[in-house]
Parts: C-alpha cells; sequence; structure tokens
C-alpha cells in the first residue's frame, strides 16, 4: 500500500511518521510546495521541534518513510492521500477574520484531482468547516475522469509539543465516512492503517459529518475550559480565594475531570482561535445567531484575561513602565515548541509596549528572526466587523524589543520578569540570582502559575500569580 500526504507540516510530518513506524509494510511520502520545509524534513534539523520525533524520522526516513516536493508523483501513484494542509482563518474578503480560508486545501483537492490515474481514498486530515467533504467531491470529479474517490474524515487531535506520545496512544482515532458500502470499505481500509498500533475500541467510525464537526467541536470544548476557569481566576483574586485550589476541587469531580483547568494569562496557539472563529462563522451562516454568540464568548475571556494581565503588570509597578525594562520568559504559545502561531504572549508585550516598557524577550526555541517577524506582522481583530489589518508593532516599538540568549539575560537589571509559558526550565530558574540582578522592587507576573509564589516572597519578590491571593 501506498501512502501520501499532501502537508509537511506539525501535523503531516509527525503523522506519517508514527503511520511509517507501525506499518512498515506501507510506502508513506509526504509532499509539500515548500521547498525549504523538505530539506528540513530530509536533513538533521527538522522543521518543527517535537519531542521525540527526531529518532522515529531518522529510524523511517529512506526505508518507508519520504519526504517530497515531487507532489504529482507521489499522489499519483498513492492508493491513500491525506491532505493535511493549513486552513487558517480568512485575511481578507467575505468571512475575513473568522471564516477558514481553504485556498491551500482547494488547491491540494484539484492536484489530486488533475493528476490521478487510479481509484484513491482521500483522507481530510486538516481541520475543516463542516460539510467540506461535499465540496471536496465536487472538486475530484470535475473533470469526470471515471476515477473512483472515496472520501473520508480523519481529523488529528495531537498537541504541538506532546505529538509523538497522542499519535502513539491516542485517545481515539476518528473515521468519518459516507454510509454507503463503498464508503464502508473506505473507512475500514483506513481503520486497518491505525488498527496497527491503536487498541479497536478507540478506532471510532462515524458519519463523515459529525466527524468533520467534531473536531470543531473538540477543540471548542477545551478553550472553553480553559475560558471558564481563567473567567474564575479573576473572581479568586477579587476574593482570596486560589484557582488552583478550586480547579482541584472542581476537576476532582469525575464529571469534570482535572485537565484543561490551568488558568493562564490567555490561550493561543494556531488551533483554538481559528476554529472557534470558524465554528462561530459556521452557526452564523446557519443562522444560529444565539449559538455564534455563545462561543464568541469564550474568545471575548481569552482577550479579557490577556488585557487583565497587562494591566495588572502596569498597574502594580506604580501605574508607569516607561523606560523600565521588564523581561518576558517564553514566547512560543506554550512549552515544547517553538510554533508561535497566535501566541497570546504578542499581545502582552504589545501591551507593555502601547505604555513604552522596554522588553528582553527570551525563548529557548524562538529565533530572533521568527520573533521580530511575528512582532512586526500584520494581524486581524478577530471582534471587528471590518477587515482591518493592525501592525503589530511599529518600527519604533521594536527598538525596545531586545532577546536573550537566556532567562538570567533577559532579566538582568529588569525591573519585571513575565513568566508567559510553563517550559520546565522557568520552574527550575535560581531565582535568587535573578532577584540579585533585578532592579529592586523586583517584581515577577506569572502568567501561567509555573512558580511558587511563596518562595519568591521569601526571597524578597513582589510576586503576581494568576487567580491567586496577592
Ligand atoms: P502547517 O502550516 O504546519 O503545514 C501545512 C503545510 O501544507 C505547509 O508546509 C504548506 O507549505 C503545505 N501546503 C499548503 N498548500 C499545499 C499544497 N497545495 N500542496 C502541497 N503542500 C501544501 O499546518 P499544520 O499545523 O500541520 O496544520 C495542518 C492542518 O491540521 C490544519 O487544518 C490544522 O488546523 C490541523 N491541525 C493542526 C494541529 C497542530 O497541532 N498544528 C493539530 C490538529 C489539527
Ligand atoms: C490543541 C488541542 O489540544 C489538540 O487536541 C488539537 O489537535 C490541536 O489544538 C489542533 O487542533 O491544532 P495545541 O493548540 O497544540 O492543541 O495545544 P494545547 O496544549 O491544547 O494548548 C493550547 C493553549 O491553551 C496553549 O496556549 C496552552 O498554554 C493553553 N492552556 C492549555 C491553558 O491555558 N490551560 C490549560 O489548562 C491547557
Amino acid at each position: 500500500m501506498k501512502i501520501c500526504c499532501i502537508g509537511a507540516g506539525y501535523v503531516g510530518g509527525p503523522t506519517m511518521a508514527v503511520i511509517a513506524l507501525k506499518c512498515p509494510s506501507v510506502e508513506v511520502a509526504v509532499v509539500d510546495i515548500s521547498v525549504k520545509r523538505i530539506a528540513a524534513w530530509n536533513s538533521n534539523r527538522l522543521p518543527i521541534y517535537e519531542p521525540g520525533l527526531y529518532d522515529i524520522v531518522a529510524q523511517c526516513r529512506g526505508r518507508n518513510l519520504s519526504f517530497s516536493t515531487d507532489v504529482e508523483k507521489h499522489v499519483s501513484e498513492a492508493d491513500i492521500v491525506f491532505i493535511s494542509v493549513n486552513t487558517p482563518t480568512k485575511t481578507f474578503g467575505l468571512g475575513a477574520g473568522k471564516a477558514a480560508d481553504l485556498t491551500y486545501w482547494e488547491s491540494a483537492a484539484r492536484t489530486i484531482a488533475d493528476v490521478s490515474t487510479s481509484d484513491k481514498i482521500v483522507v481530510e486530515k486538516s481541520t475543516v468547516p463542516v460539510r467540506t467533504g461535499e465540496s471536496l467531491k465536487k472538486i475530484l470529479t470535475h473533470n469526470s475522469k471515471g476515477i473512483n474517490y472515496q472520501i473520508l474524515s480523519n481529523p488529528e487531535f495531537l498537541a504541538e509539543g506532546t505529538a509523538v506520545q497522542d499519535l502513539l496512544r491516542p485517545d481515539r482515532v476518528l473515521i468519518g465516512g459516507l454510509e454507503t458500502p463503498e464508503g464502508k470499505k473506505a473507512a475500514q481500509v483506513l481503520k486497518d492503517v491505525y488498527a496497527h498500533w491503536v487498541p479497536e475500541d478507540r478506532i471510532i467510525t462515524i458519519n463523515l459529518w459529525s466527524a468533520e464537526l467534531s473536531k470543531l467541536v473538540a477543540n471548542a470544548y477545551l478553550a472553553q475550559r480553559i475560558s471558564s476557569i481563567n473567567s474564575i481566576s479573576a473572581l479568586c483574586e477579587a476574593t482570596g480565594a486560589d484557582v488552583s485550589e478550586v480547579a482541584r476541587a472542581v476537576g476532582k469531580d469525575s464529571r469534570v475531570g482535572p485537565m484543561y483547568l490551568n488558568a493562564s494569562f490567555g490561550f493561543g496557539g494556531s488551533a483554538f482561535i481559528k476554529d472557534i472563529l470558524s465554528l462561530v462563522y459556521i452557526c452564523k451562516c446557519n443562522g444560529l445567531t444565539d449559538v455564534a454568540e455563545y462561543w464568541k464568548q469564550v474568545l471575548k475571556i481569552n482577550d479579557f484575561q490577556k488585557s487583565r494581565f497587562v494591566k495588572r503588570v502596569i498597574s502594580s509597578m506604580f501605574n508607569t513602565v516607561v523606560g523600565k525594562k521588564i523581561a518576558v520568559l517564553g514566547f512560543a504559545f506554550k512549552k515544547d515548541t517553538g510554533d508561535t502561531r497566535d501566541t497570546p504572549v504578542i499581545d502582552v508585550c504589545k501591551g507593555l509596549l502601547d505604555d513604552k516598557a522596554t522588553l528582553s524577550i527570551y525563548d529557548p526555541q524562538v529565533s530572533e528572526e521568527q520573533l521580530i517577524y511575528d512582532l512586526t506582522m500584520q494581524k486581524l481583530d478577530w471582534d471587528r466587523s471590518s477587515s482591518n489589518q493592525l501592525l503589530i508593532l511599529s518600527p519604533t516599538e521594536m527598538k525596545q524589543v531586545h532577546t536573550a540568549r537566556n532567562a538570567y539575560e533577559a532579566a538582568e537589571g529588569a525591573h519585571g520578569v513575565c513568566i508567559l509559558n510553563d517550559w520546565d526550565e522557568f520552574r527550575e530558574l535560581d531565582y535568587r540570582k535573578i532577584y540579585e540582578a533585578m532592579c529592586k522592587p523586583a517584581f515577577i507576573f506569572d502568567g501561567r502559575n509555573v512558580v511558587d509564589p511563596e518562595k519568591l516572597r521569601a526571597i524578597g519578590f513582589i510576586v503576581y500569580s494568576i487567580g491567586k491571593p496577592l
């Protein structure tokens, strides 16, 4: 059997590497239009940082796993084609700032239609709006070559930073197909691939539209939990309750469960914001305004939380941060990844720079080049009806931004330290050394509750942690 995956990104690369590892008899080719990305997959420095991934790629590459820019060849030879291209939020035109941009998805679908000469199972791996399978069918069959295509939805649930573990031991694998004999047969073929390592009771086959929608709903539910606990963190700060204690107490109820109850200064990443926006847009397109408004609140609380954090930093430091150096620890949207797409750290940086602070930023996996790119690129304000592009930072503001090679360098001479992601190394820093090198009074603002506030207070810091007594 030959599998081809279009899109060698955070999903295509790790997913196909694990399929190749677990199915030695299957030939897996990952293709992409980006020459740079494919070259990196074929090198010793993979294009994405993901714990455990390099070993798997090194083991399978050249055996039954290949990375190539020859999209046509590998697509035409494949029995199963996965579409795993990016589906970001539209930045222009109809649905700008809300709808999923299906340009890359459509171009991949058209490639399959153009180059195929044999029957194929085409699998939607990308996160797409519900009923995209219908459009896929239309594109694939538009040139009526008489080829039989079976379309499946097989959304991915891996999280960055834990991709390999998530793929090796998934909670579930979802396969959506049409309820026709051919549709069921195709679903079985894909099920057999996963059955090489995933227990059968974890492989769920459902209808195509349910599978497409389940992916958006799964992300919306996870994000909703974070916004719920984040909203409660504000109430904790106002009342003297401790959000970690509340989360533990509530999460012990097996009907609620303990996961995704870590209060933070806001969630980010390439998924939650874009997928909730997509869900909201789909609801609106179906005339369900109240449902759309309900899910929009998850994003509104996220914005509230980010601006609440910035306000806390500024008000704590005597209402002015003009010219003050603030160390920013963490720039990626979470630990164990270098991915900065939709990182909430950008909003905090922007807020502090608006008040004329000077920033020294450190993240173990984000290069200076990437950081400057992210801070200067244009961004859509999702809550506006117009399609306004906002410049994240002006050239003047950029003069106030510096990068540091480590946390100690970032904190040297700083008035405040903001901990903005949860890299393990931030838990283990020598905070006494940091305190000694800082201006006094020395402030720590922990946006992820990674440090023990009492221990830091004993050193002499003034500490603010999300949802905890001051
Ligand atoms: P990505 O941007 O990292 O990778 C997508 C790749 O597709 C890029 O390398 C791009 O060059 C390539 N591409 C685009 N159009 C192409 C074409 N026509 N032909 C060949 N290659 C093409 O994106 P990603 O993070 O891997 O996400 C892919 C999809 O999976 C998205 O829909 C996303 O929502 C979903 N998803 C992502 C994650 C995650 O953790 N990143 C998890 C689950 C689902
Ligand atoms: C998320 C989902 O967890 C995956 O299941 C899904 O496949 C993926 O989106 C996707 O569709 O792309 P990811 O965005 O990689 O994965 O990372 P998460 O671990 O879910 O974290 C997202 C954000 O929420 C991060 O900023 C994280 O710090 C924040 N978070 C997470 C919290 O603030 N509190 C928590 O309790 C958990």
